[in-house]
């Protein structure tokens, strides 16, 4: 059945996936409410803007007039919150962003989708979705063993993960206190095209094209389960259609990887696809740098829930999804290549802790 789908931060890295894979593989409706900051690109979503079940609206989530009129307007009965500041480095150097968007924005959608949901029938109200996008970063480090589960305590390190932490918390409030029907998902590190190119997958994969040094934080040995951006939409579109009200899912893609592996595996892939003109493997562009302040240690997930409860699972191992990746940034060096001649140009985030 065909609803009306509100995406915020539909011109991300994951909204914009959201976004493409609703227009192509449903018959939703989705208005695509975004700001526009330097993580957001309207180039993402060029082979869904000529839907006629595609709108967008460049909102800042923190106008609450703007978003309580923008609500009322479309009458949506899912409201997707993806729109966040999603960078942990970024977020070292300058955390106010992060508390405004990430805190005063998700109080500002929650409070424009209460009014909104008091607003309609019973059955409406029974049929509508809150659906907030958060962080396994949320539950901190996990040493050699253990999985997060939807039962883990809250423990975030990073003022990004501190403020996504206090959203999901404000979320729950929000079904406690007032009963907006809300549902969270919690999932990994993701990954796959459109991928910003300041994270570590896009980032080494240009570098290594570029011939330029691969920086690896530390030793290389932190862990995380990576999780390819296509799975995950299937599971966001799981979740809001078929969820129950009140509860958290975690997503993750059962590929734990450190991240000199990681780092590996793409050098390994573009030996074999795209050798170096030398012939070298582009494992000779590795090199250690400083760690990252309070970097968690590992993160892992253990999916269980979705996949029993709602029957969600992975289609990609981390070795498909990955080739998939490069040869999407092989074929699409356009994309990249604008984001680089702006703002961004690949270099060292994260180091300003005084
Ligand atoms: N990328 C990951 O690996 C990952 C993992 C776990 C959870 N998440 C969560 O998923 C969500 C999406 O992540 P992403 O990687 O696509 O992020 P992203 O940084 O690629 O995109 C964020 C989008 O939000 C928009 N935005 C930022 N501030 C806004 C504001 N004030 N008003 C309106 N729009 C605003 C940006 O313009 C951008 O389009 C975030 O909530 C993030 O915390 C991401």
């Amino acid at each position: 059945m065909s609803k009306k789908i509100i995406v915020t931060g539909g011109a991300g890295f994951i909204g914009s996936a959201l976004v493409r894979h609703l227009i192509s593989n449903s018959e939703h409706i989705v208005l695509n409410v975004d700001a526009l900051t330097y993580a957001g690109n309207l180039s993402s979503l060029v082979f869904v803007a000529g839907s006629d079940r595609y709108q967008f609206q460049q909102i800042d989530i923190c106008d609450s007039a703007k978003v309580v009129e923008t609500i009322k307007n479309f009458e949506p009965d899912v409201i997707t919150h993806l729109a966040a500041e999603s960078h942990v480095d970024r977020s070292i150097d300058g955390p106010g962003a992060f508390i405004q968007t990430n805190l005063v924005g998700t109080f500002s959608m929650l409070n424009g989708a209460l009014e909104y949901w008091r607003s309609l029938s019973a059955e409406k109200q029974r049929d509508f979705r809150f659906h907030h996008i958060s962080t396994d970063e949320v539950f901190g480090a996990l040493s050699d063993d253990g999985f997060f589960t939807e039962e883990t305590p809250y423990d975030p390190r990073s003022p990004y993960s501190a403020s996504k932490a206090g959203s999901d918390h404000l979320v729950q409030a929000w079904y406690h206190t007032y009963g907006l029907p809300v549902v969270i998902t919690n999932c990994s590190n993701n990954y796959g095209p459109f991928h910003f190119p300041e994270k570590l997958i896009p980032l080494v994969i240009i570098k290594c094209l570029a011939g330029e040094p691969l920086p690896v934080y530390g030793t290389g040995s932190n862990v995380r389960d990576w999780l390819y951006v296509d799975d995950h939409v299937r599971a966001l579109q799981t979740v809001f259609e078929t969820g129950a009200v009140g509860n958290s899912y975690m997503v993750g893609g059962n590929s734990e990887r450190t991240n000199l592996e990681v780092v590996h595996v793409i050098c390994d892939t573009l030996d074999r696809i795209r050798p170096r003109t030398d012939k070298l493997s582009y494992r000779e562009q590795i090199t250690f740098v400083a760690d990252r302040p309070g970097h968690d240690f590992r993160y892992a997930i253990d999916a269980t829930k979705l996949q029993t409860e709602l029957g969600w699972k992975p289609l990609e191992t981390f070795e498909s999804g990955m080739e998939k990746t490069i040869r999407w940034y092989l074929e699409n060096r356009d994309w990249w290549e604008a984001i680089q001649s702006g703002e961004y140009q690949g270099e060292r985030l994260g180091l300003k802790t005084a």
